[in-house]
Parts: C-alpha cells; sequence; structure tokens
C-alpha cells in the first residue's frame, strides 16, 4: 500500500508512545518461562510481538488477552513443549535470536524456527556458536541463515565475548544460562540495551554487571507476578524527529520508556541542538530492575550537524536512519560510524536510507560502516520504497511532512510491525 505525505503545518498536541516492542517481547518469554502466571500490562499488539505470543502458545504456554492485559500461564524453564511443525517468527529478529537462548535448554527436544523472507536473510550463527559452547545442538542454512533448528540439551556455563554489540545475542545467552549448571558471563565490546538483565533481576535471578561484563546464575525458577511495559522510544523517535523537523511543532509524548540504554537517540538530537526536553535515566553502573518512564517535550528549531561515534551507535541502532533525515535539515556534515551492524536489520539500512534519502534529494553517501549526509536545509520529497522494513516506512513518512513537496511511502503497511497506528497517530498530529 502507498500512501502520500504532504508538507504539514506545525505538528501539535499530547499523546502516549505505543508500548516497547523490545521490553514485550522479553515480557512475554519470560512469562512463559515462568512457573507461576505473570501479568502483562500495556503489552505491545503489533505483528512482531503477535509471533511471541503465537510462539509461546506453540510451546505449551496459555496466552489469554483480556481487560487491556495480557496473561500468560508458563510452562516452566525446563518444560517447553515440542511444537508439531516450525515456530514462525515472521519478521521479528528479536524472537528469532531470544527464543533460541530458552529452548537451548528444553533436554532430548527440537524445535525448528523459521521466519519472513527478510527473516531469512538474518544471520543466527552469532547465537549458534554460544548456544553450541553451552552443549545445545544447532543446524542453520549454510550454517548462518534461518530456518535455524535447535535441539536442547545438558548446559554448560560459560564466559563468552561477543564479537559484536548485540543485546540480541546477549539476551539469547543469558536466557540460556538459567538453566546451565552454573555461572554464565557474558562480555560485550560496547554496551547494548539491557531489559532482559533489568526483568530477570525483576524476576528473582542472581544476575549482575562489572563494565562490560553481566553475569547470571542458574535458576530453579522465575518468580514475575505483574509487568507493565513502557511506552517504545524507538516508535516515539519518529514522531519526535517529525516535531524537531517540521516548523511550528510542539509535542508531548506520555509513558516514554528512559532506560539509558536506550536514549543515545536523544542524546544525539540534543547535540544537534533539537529541543526535546524530557528527564532521561542518567548513565547506571549498578543493575536496576526497573524501567525508568518520561514525558517528553518536543519543539521545533534550527539543527547543527554531529558525528555519531562507533560506541554510540548499539544505544541507538534503531534511530540512524532518523539521524541521516535529521542530517538532511542540519547545518553541516553529519557523520554516522561504526554501524555496519545496520546492514543486517530488517533491511540492509545503510543502503536502503541511502537511496532513499537521496531518491528525495539528500546530498548523502553510503561508508561501509554508516553514512555522511551534507545538510542542505530541506528535502525535496519524491517516492521511496520501504522495502518492507518499518522503520523505513516511519522515516518516509516523516521526511514527507518535512518535506518541500511531500514524499509517497510505497509499502507503508510494514510500519504495522511495531506501530499498528503510525499514519493515524500522524495524521492527528498534523495542522
Ligand atoms: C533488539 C536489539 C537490537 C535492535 C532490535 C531489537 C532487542 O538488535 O536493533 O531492533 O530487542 O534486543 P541487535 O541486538 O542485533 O543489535
Amino acid at each position: 500500500m502507498n500512501i502520500r505525505f504532504e508538507p504539514s503545518g506545525g505538528l501539535t498536541g499530547e499523546l502516549r508512545a505505543p508500548p516497547d516492542k523490545s521490553i514485550s517481547h522479553r515480557a512475554a518469554l519470560l512469562g512463559a518461562m515462568a512457573s507461576e502466571p505473570v501479568r502483562i500490562e500495556n503489552y505491545l499488539h503489533a505483528a512482531d510481538t503477535t509471533s511471541t505470543l503465537d510462539a509461546v502458545r506453540a510451546l505449551g504456554a496459555l496466552v489469554e488477552v483480556r481487560d487491556g492485559e495480557t496473561v500468560i500461564r508458563g510452562t516452566g524453564l525446563r518444560e517447553a513443549r515440542e511444537p508439531d511443525g516450525p515456530i514462525d517468527v515472521g519478521n521479528a529478529g528479536t524472537l528469532m535470536r531470544l527464543l533460541p537462548g530458552w529452548l537451548a535448554a528444553q533436554e532430548g527436544r527440537s524445535f525448528t524456527l523459521d521466519g519472513d523472507a527478510s527473516i531469512r536473510r538474518r544471520p543466527v550463527d552469532r547465537i549458534a556458536t554460544p548456544l553450541r559452547q553451552m552443549g545445545a545442538e544447532l543446524d542453520a542454512t549454510d550454517e548462518r541463515y534461518p530456518p535455524l533448528t535447535v535441539r536442547g540439551g545438558h548446559l554448560r556455563a560459560i564466559s563468552y565475548e561477543l564479537p559484536v554489540a548485540s543485546a540480541q545475542v546477549k539476551s539469547c545467552v543469558l536466557l540460556a544460562a538459567l538453566a546451565a549448571d552454573g555461572a554464565t558471563t557474558v562480555g560485550e565490546p560496547e554496551r547494548s540495551r539491557d531489559h532482559t538483565e533489568r526483568m530477570l533481576l525483576r524476576a528473582g535471578v542472581n544476575v549482575h554487571r562489572n563494565g562490560r561484563h553481566v553475569t547470571v546464575v542458574n535458576a530453579d525458577e522465575l518468580i514475575l507476578d505483574r509487568l507493565r511495559v513502557p511506552g517504545d522510544l524507538s516508535s516515539a523517535a519518529f514522531l519526535i524527529a517529525a516535531g524537531v523537523l517540521v516548523p511550528g511543532s510542539r509535542l508531548l509524548i506520555g509513558d516514554v520508556g528512559v532506560n539509558w540504554t536506550r536514549t543515545g537517540f536523544l542524546r544525539i538530537v540534543r547535540r544537534m541542538r533539537g529541543i526535546v526536553l524530557g528527564d532521561l535515566e542518567q548513565e547506571t553502573g549498578e543493575l536496576s530492575a526497573y524501567e525508568p518512564i518520561s514525558d517528553l517535550d518536543v519543539a521545533h528549531g534550527a539543527l547543527e550537524a554531529t558525528v555519531v561515534e562507533p560506541e554510540e551507535v548499539p544505544l541507538a541502532i534503531d534511530e540512524l536512519s532518523l539521524v541521516a533525515l535529521l542530517g538532511c535539515f542540519a547545518e553541516g556534515e553529519t557523520v554516522v560510524r561504526g554501524a555496519q551492524e545496520l546492514r543486517i536489520k530488517e533491511s540492509d539500512r545503510i543502503a536502503v536510507v541511502v537511496e532513499g534519502l537521496r531518491g528525495l534529494g539528500a546530498d548523502i553517501e553510503a561508508t561501509d560502516d554508516g553514512f555522511a549526509v551534507c545538510g542542505s536545509g530541506g528535502l525535496r520529497g519524491g517516492s521511496i520504497d520501504a522495502r518492507g522494513d518499518h522503520r523505513m516506512a516511519m522515516m518516509g513518512a516523516v521526511a514527507g511532512l518535512a518535506s518541500r513537496e511531500g514524499v509517497e511511502v510505497v509499502g507503508i503497511e510494514a510500519a504495522a510491525v511495531s506501530y499498528p497506528r503510525f499514519v493515524e497517530t500522524l495524521a492527528g498530529l498534523c495542522s
């Protein structure tokens, strides 16, 4: 489906960010791994996170969606049922990477995970390597791509240094660690989002952090009763970018998760002199069991270019396409370095962003590990193909509102993977 987004007057209004996708996936998985029912408030009911509910059902958990609550009656840590056929993860990379951590501990049972065409291009060797070291057996196409088959085993505790900063891979190993025979430590080259660690701590697991290393001690059970999913900073980021870019805008976005390992984009926007006020969590050495939230107050203003360095990348990984868009409007050259991981997201996000924004009139070059944009004070407009990637679809829509001639987004329906009411929400804010 194609929709044209016309240049807009100022965006104004108050709204709530939609529920967080990353935290919803984790809530459903930990709910399924728990022995007692877990009530989840504000679960995201979007395509990706519905795949997670379907997956845990296939594994024997009972899922009930009622009165604004999602209740999961899990199977316990070691009792996932072997399903009749493959588990379909749809488009959800987080499900594809996290779920095998739990399945690896199901001794004597075998599980196959598959998904859509985009999932079949996303590497899973990064989780297969540590899970094999722990004692599970895994097979993938060409040793690297889904479908992925996991045969559970008796797991050993390991120390594992991640070759790339990836919260998905870290989380996969930490979930497997729950059923291993001791304490497992994972090291990351740079800090990445820590939702899994926080939720495990909340569930009574012995988990601690020491700098770039996190250790999980095996557990008999997870004790979670209630969880509340905060609003998604990564979804709110599209509204924030629209508010910053479109002259005359003033938005109040409520209930946004501001865990510091997710707010790299807000720090980048502020460095570009964008106006985003809120009570952001400061970097913490100690692990917290909670997810902080804040209201964000966003207003239009002139932007300056910035350089995003490799250590900032994992903390803004899903928002870097928006940094490119902001760069088109900023004074000077905006550069993103050390972001080669973007090439293996739902699309090759370096190629798709560069091609897409160039088609709208941007002066932007791809590099091996990012891009460089020369701000030219705005964007002409035109047409952009989302290539099945939800974040590209939403970026195209925001570009249209801020452009001189409007933007047609080809494949806007992709937005539903993470933000089902995105188009209606944007329309409601436009004047
Ligand atoms: C996610 C981690 C990131 C991010 C993805 C969600 C998560 O992926 O891009 O959208 O929920 O853990 P990587 O771990 O591959 O960086």
